[in-house]
Formats: C-alpha cells, structure tokens, sequence
C-alpha cells in the first residue's frame, strides 16, 4: 500500500470529485513552479530506463506512458507532470473559445468498478489562453499534444474552420496534436466520426500545418466494427495516427459499473461517458482491430482502463506504440506511471518494448499531414 492509497486517497476521496481534482491539481501546480520541486518529485515517482525510450513521428519519447487528455485541460500542469514520470503528456481537450463546460456535477467516482462517470463538457479557458500559457513553458521535459475539440454552441458544419482556427493558434506549442471528435459530452461531436467530415476537417487544418505536426484521430469506443475499420484505414491515408479510446456511453458497461456500487437509480449516475477498468477489454479488442486496418502504416495511441504495467504491456502488444492513462491515476495516484514504467522495464529486460505497433515511419519524415 502506498501513502497515496494509505493517506491521501481516504483524504481526497472525502471530497467532492471535481474539489479532490482541484486540489491535486492545484498541489502539482505548486510544485511545478517551486524551484527544485521537480527535482524532488522526480526522485520520489518518476522511473528512468533507457530500455523505455520510443521515437514515434521522429519524437523521442523517454517512455511511452504518457497522461491521457482531459486531466490537464488548460496545460496548466506540464511542469510537474513529467516529474512524476509520465512520458508524454496530452492537454485539452482545448476549444477555440474559453467555456465553463456543464453545470455540476459532472465527475463521478465508481471506486466499486475502478471507474469514473464524466460529463464535463470541455471546461476550458480557450485556445489563446494555453497558446500563451504553453508559450511560457521553455523547453519541456516530454513531448506535449495537444487535444483539440469544439465549442459546445458551435455548428458542426463549422467545424473544419473552427477545428482550424485553434490548431492555427497553438500549431507552434505543441509536438502533436488531435483532432477530438469522440467526447459523448458534446452534444453532435461523435456525428463528425465520419470520413466525409473528417477529410474537411483534416485538410482545414493541414492547410495552416506548414511544420507538418503529426495530426491523429481520438476515436469512441462505441464504433461499430465496420466503421472503425473504415475510419481507421482513412485516418492511415490522411493523419498521423489514432488515439483509441475515449470513454464509453456502452449501456451495458454503465449498468454494470452502477450495478457495483449501488448506483444505478441516482440521478447524477445519468449520461456521460464511462472511463477505467470497465472499459480496458473493449480499449484492447478496438486497438487490435486498427492495428489490422492501419497494417503498420501510422502509430497507434492505446488509452482505456490501463492501471499497471501488465494492463500497459497487453496494450502495446495489442498495438499500440504508445498508451495513456487517466483514470487509474485517481485511485492509485501520482506513483502510477512510475510504477509502470518500472513493470515495463522488467519486462523488456533483453528484449524492448513490444514492437508490434509501428513508429510512425511517414510522420518521422514530416508528419502525415
Ligand atoms: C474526467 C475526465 C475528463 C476527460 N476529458 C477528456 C477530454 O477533454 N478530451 C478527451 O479527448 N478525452 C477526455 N477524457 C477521456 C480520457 O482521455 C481517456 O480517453 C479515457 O478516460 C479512457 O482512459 P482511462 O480509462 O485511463 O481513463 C476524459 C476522461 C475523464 C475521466
């Protein structure tokens, strides 16, 4: 038992969901701008092994564990979060206009099922707020991507524009970036998974990608096999990789996850997206079935439900080149990916990182797009 699990957890967990956010957030903040805070992080959590270095689109990747969108939506944290170990760190999901998101509450604990219920709704303070605030940064520590996604009162046949316009302001800050089109939270989102729409929106914003940024695809779980497949051959053809999965609205899943805790008839427990242990098989089944569609021509992003190195390995050995994680770090805390990384790296001893996923070998040369 660690002292997060021990101590911290029981604290945190006395607190609302979004306050017990806050205030970890609001602790990491503090020790990213400490000098030598991050030092001090870094000796306690993060896990250092070359045997976990991975270049993905021509990026060095000191492992491949990185922190999944929607924990850090204003970038507000990537000083501290490398320093306990993460690889690489996602923010956003960011849109082109600040937003508060949806009334509270809207983060729901199902410590039962080692899940989480969300309907956040992309709270965030808009692209030229992280523009500025990633600007500021210096050099980093870890790749940064940044998650890009549509105002709630936006018209999806914008979409192309608006999906540009943002990525036109923070083209320069970050080292990827994707294109969210999977959040259930904003109400016609998941309408623009959808070759046609996609296209527009992929050459909408190519057009202001003259770095040539891997651009990737953040897909849904909730795909119909059929689709995804088609949309991941398109997204080999014209982005640079996909991220799978976002969080589920599977209405079997849900039950069960409610079921666990007694939940199912509370008010708060309706709608939203589901994340963590319950949708680890159906995160693994859509990675494995990309990897067949996309036949090594772009990386896959392996995200859902992962909350050890076992869970990460399965995952990279599904196919995926790098993987994140979020919600496992709510219930196992800020040891976590130093935690895998060390699974990781006993279990590479002589033989790496599974290779079964590809590294990007079009967008090492430039990007995709
Ligand atoms: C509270 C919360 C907020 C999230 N916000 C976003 C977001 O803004 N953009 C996004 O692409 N994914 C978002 N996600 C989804 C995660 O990035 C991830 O795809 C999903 O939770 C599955 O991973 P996990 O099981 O490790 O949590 C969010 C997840 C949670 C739990």
């Amino acid at each position: 038992m660690s002292l997060y699990t021990a101590l911290i957890r029981p604290l945190l967990f006395r607190l609302d969901e979004e306050s017990a956010h806050e205030a970890a957030a609001a602790a990491l903040a503090l020790a990213g701008s400490l000098p030598g805070a991050q030092g001090l992080l870094r000796a306690a959590f993060a896990h250092a092994d070359p045997s976990l270095e991975t270049t993905v689109w021509g990026l060095r990747f000191p492992n491949p564990v990185g922190l999944a969108a929607g924990f850090d939506k204003d970038a507000r944290l990537v000083g501290a979060l490398p320093a306990l170990g993460f690889g690489f760190v996602e923010v956003g999901t960011v849109t082109l206009e600040p937003q508060p998101g949806n009334p509270r509450p809207r983060l729901m604990r199902l410590p039962e099922a080692r899940a989480l219920l969300n309907r956040m709704g992309f709270n965030n303070a808009g692209a030229e707020a992280m523009a500025a605030r990633l600007k500021g940064l210096g050099a980093r520590a870890v790749p940064i991507g940044v998650n890009i996604g549509l105002n709630k009162d936006a018209d999806p046949e914008d979409a192309p524009a608006l999906y540009a316009k943002a990525f036109a302001r923070l083209s320069l800050f970050g080292d990827y970036f994707v294109v969210n089109v999977s959040s259930p939270n904003t109400q016609g989102l998941r309408l623009l998974q959808d070759r046609l729409k996609l296209e527009r929106i992929l050459t909408a914003v190519s057009g202001y990608n003259g770095d040539k940024k891997p651009v990737l695809v953040k897909l849904a779980p909730d795909l119909e096999p059929e689709a995804l497949e088609k949309l991941c051959v398109f997204a080999a053809e014209h982005a640079s990789g996909v991220i799978l999965t976002n969080t589920t609205v599977d209405p079997h899943l849900r039950e069960a996850a409610l079921e666990a805790g007694g939940r199912r008839r509370e008010p708060r427990f309706q709608g939203g997206g589901l994340s963590g242990a319950p949708l680890r098989e159906t995160a693994l089944e859509r990675v494995r079935a990309a990897r067949a569609a996309v036949a090594g021509r772009v990386p896959i992003v392996g995200v859902g439900g992962i909350s050890d190195a076992e869970d990460a390995w399965e995952m990279l050995s599904a196919g995926a080149s790098l993987v994140q994680v979020y919600t496992a770090l709510v219930y196992e805390g800020p040891g976590l990916p130093g935690a895998i990384c060390r699974g990781l790296a006993r279990r590479t001893v002589g033989a790496g990182l599974p290779r079964s996923g590809t590294q990007g070998p079009r967008a090492a040369a430039g990007g995709a797009r």
